[in-house]
This record gives structure tokens, sequence and C-alpha cells, in this order.
């Protein structure tokens, strides 16, 4: 068995690395980037310079961010042929899926970026991809809708370039939102970095073979993707439909969680690490009651929401097992307000992790970290000879 003695089912005990970048506290729900609180940051800085932040170890000066945001500006086209590659996928496909194939793609047109290892070339490699990822994003949008597909406009701010690339309309000018972009630019902050959470620990490890940060970016998408991981966001709001057209009967659906038989769990709840409160989720409800009273949105999904967290959080199955609501609870309730389909819901997940995923894979890279290779304790059969066809 190689000397292994325990398996740690899920890692839950497991430590994969040592990282400066994030550092998270469980019990007591504090979530730093690089030293400073995720409160702070959600207040006041912007996403741009958070990305900086966490990929580069410091907060940016304004010398510094304003060469970032042009590197990033210069790299902002996309290969047209990409759209060959985009037009080949149904209407019907997932999002998720459909990035995270645009994302490998992307390597076949810059060939440069496959595998790096000068600190000039990851940086030509990061700018490269903190461009073309949210055009990628807003692309796959645009093409489930049959909308025209555009580069946005470099006279924008990073967040501002996102959501006009999502949402212009043909034939109409484009108006900022202020209290839009805001909502947009503190959502995507608060999913910046969460530490070695699933789909970064993927993206560490396929970085470790060397297969290069687009490589491993796309295989952290899809990670992403699954409903226990990012893809909850999604998952919540679909669930809050279906209690809304069940009468907005949540005990019922509190029973379901509970009952062992049913495979249905609450989305949005429960957390690997935070087992007292997710203190991104307590930000994201403060601001989605504050983005739907400022854009004037009713949306009852946000009672049932509230209703079902107070009913879980004095429930003695949720109390014992310390299931809180977790960042995915209510997020998708602020990005529905924003008019961004259910189907986008973890698009903006992986648009707002993208520098987290980024900055670990760097670090990595950075600090010559080993190829990931675990061992295992065999449970197969003994040696046993070959048999005939005939003789089986
Ligand atoms: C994210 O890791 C990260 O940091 C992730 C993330 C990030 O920023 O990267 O924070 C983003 O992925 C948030 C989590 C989103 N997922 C969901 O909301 C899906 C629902 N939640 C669960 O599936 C679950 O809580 C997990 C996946 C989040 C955590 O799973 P664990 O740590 O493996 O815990 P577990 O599945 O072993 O559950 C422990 C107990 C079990 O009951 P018992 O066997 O002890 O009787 O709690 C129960 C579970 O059945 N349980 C739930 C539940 N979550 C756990 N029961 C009902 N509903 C739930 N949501």
């Amino acid at each position: 068995t190689g000397g292994v003695t325990t398996i740690d089912p899920g890692f839950k005990n497991t430590g994969s690395c040592e990282s400066a970048i994030t550092f998270l506290d469980g019990e007591k729900g504090i979530l730093r980037y690089r030293g400073y609180s995720i409160e702070e940051l959600a207040e006041k800085a912007d996403f741009l310079e958070v990305a900086y932040l966490l990929i580069f170890g410091e907060l940016p000066t304004a010398e510094q961010l304003d060469k970032f945001d042009k590197d990033i500006k210069e790299e902002s086209h996309v290969d047209e042929d990409m759209k060959k590659i985009l037009d080949g996928f149904p209407k019907s496909a997932h999002p998720m899926g459909v990035l995270s194939s645009l994302t490998s793609a992307l390597i076949a047109f810059n060939p440069g970026s496959v595998d790096v290892d000068s600190e000039e070339a990851m940086y030509n490699a990061i700018v490269k991809i903190m461009a073309k990822f949210p055009v990628l994003a807003a692309w796959t949008m645009r093409k489930r809708k049959s909308l025209p597909l555009d580069y946005g406009d470099n006279s924008l701010s990073y967040v501002e370039n996102l959501h006009k690339m999502m949402f212009a309309k043909p034939n109409k000018a484009y108006e900022l939102n202020k209290i839009v972009i805001d909502a947009l630019d503190k959502l995507l902050i608060l999913h910046a970095d969460h530490e070695q959470n699933c789909s970064t620990s993927t993206v560490r490890i396929v970085g470790s073979s060397h297969a290069g940060l687009f490589a491993s970016l796309s295989a952290g998408i899809s990670a992403l993707w699954g409903p226990l991981h990012g893809g909850a966001n999604q998952a919540v709001i679909e669930m809050l439909e279906a209690i809304k057209e069940d009468g907005g009967d949540t005990a019922k659906y509190i029973q379901k969680a509970k009952d062992k038989e049913d495979p249905f769990r609450l989305m949005g709840f429960g957390h690997r690490v935070y087992k007292n409160f997710d203190p991104r989720a307590k930000i994201i409800k403060k601001s989605a009651e504050e983005v739907l009273g400022d854009l004037g949105i009713e949306d009852p999904v946000l009672d049932i929401a509230k209703g079902l967290s107070q009913v879980a959080l004095e429930d003695e199955y949720f109390v014992k097992r310390k299931l809180y609501p977790n960042v995915d609870f209510y997020s998708g309730i602020i990005y529905r307000a924003l008019g961004i389909p259910t189907e986008m819901f973890t698009v903006m997940f992986a648009l707002g992790r993208l520098p987290g995923w980024i900055s670990q894979w760097r670090e990595m890279r950075l600090r010559k970290e080993p190829i990931g290779r675990p061992r295992q304790i065999y449970t197969g059969e003994n040696l046993r000879s070959f048999k005939d066809i005939a003789d089986r």
C-alpha cells in the first residue's frame, strides 16, 4: 500500500499546501484576502484592485492599477475564429460547459501562454485571460439569446465593460446604472478567492503537471459547475422557485432536506469550513435587500429565502450539524434582480473566482510545487492468473 495507513475522503482533514493568499477562520466566520478583511474590500475597493491584490500580493498604487488595467485592455480581443467554436454548441448547452471548452480552446489561439516559467510570461498569460474570459462569458450568454457578440468598450471599467458586453441592446445606447455596477462589483469581490476549495484545488493539481494556466482554469470551471460547489447558486434559485410554486411551503422542504431517504438538500446551506456563518452570506443578504430596494424590485423569492433560513436556523437538525446559509444562498437573488439568467449564475461565480484561481496557480508555480500525485490503500483482488474466455 506504499506506506499509506489512513484515507481522508474529501480531504476534510488534509492540508494540500502552504499559501499566503487567503485566510479563513471557519469558527469565527473570518475571510481575508492577503490580510485585508472582505468587509473592508467589499466596501472600499473595486474588483480589479482586489484581483491585483490577490494575484500580486499588495494593493496596487494608482500607477500599478492603471498599467494592469491598460495591459488587460490591450488583450481584450478574442480571435474571431473562436466564434466558430461557440457556434458549434446548441443554444441549450449549459454556459459552464461552453466556458470550460472555450477557455481550453483559447490555448490554440494563444500558444505562448500554454506553459510558462518566467514571471514575465506568467504576467502576459494572466492579463490575456483576465481580458478574454469576460468576453467569452458575455458571448456565451448572448449566443443563448441570439444577440450580437461584441468586444465591449475599453473606455469603461472592467466591471462596466463586462456588464455592457452582457446587456448592451442592439441599436440602443448602453446606459450605465451605478447601482447595478456597484452590486456586481461587490459580488465579484466576495467570490474572488476562498483558499483550497474544490475548484481551486483542481486548478492547482492540473497546474502542477505544468499543463499551463488556461488548461488549469478550464478544469477549475468544470469543478465549480457542480451543484455541491458553485453550481449551488443556480440550484438555490431553482429550489426557491419550486417552493414558491408549491405555495411557499418551506416546512415541507425543510422536512425533505432532513429526510435521509430523500436526496434533496437545502441548497445554499452548509459549508465545509464555516461552522457558524459564512461572512459573505451576511454581506450578500444585506446587499440583496439594498439592491432590490434601490431598483424598486419586489421579489417574493427573497422573502421565501429569509423564511426558509429562519426556520432552518431554529431547527435542531441544522443546528446540530452547524448548517448555515453560505455564499450561494442569497447571491442568485441579486443576479436575478440584475437581469442575469439563472443558467448564468455559476458563470458569474467563475468571473469572480478567476483572479483567485490565477493567484493560487501563480503561487503554486512560483513555489515550484511538485506534481500532485496522492497514494491509496488497495482493497482489490490478490494476484490471480489469466483465464481464457472459454474457461470463464
Ligand atoms: C461553495 O469550499 C468552499 O470554500 C466552497 C465555496 C467557495 O467559495 O469556493 O464556499 C463555495 O461551494 C459553497 C457551498 C455550496 N454548496 C451547497 O450549498 C450545496 C448544499 N450544501 C452541501 O451539499 C454541503 O453542505 C457542502 C457540500 C457545502 C459541504 O459538505 P460536507 O462538508 O462534505 O458536509 P457533509 O455533506 O458531510 O454533511 C454533513 C452532514 C450530513 O448529515 P449526516 O450524514 O451527518 O447526518 O450535514 C448534512 C449531511 O447530510 N448536510 C445537509 C446539507 N449540507 C450538509 N443536509 C441538508 N441540506 C444541506 N445543504
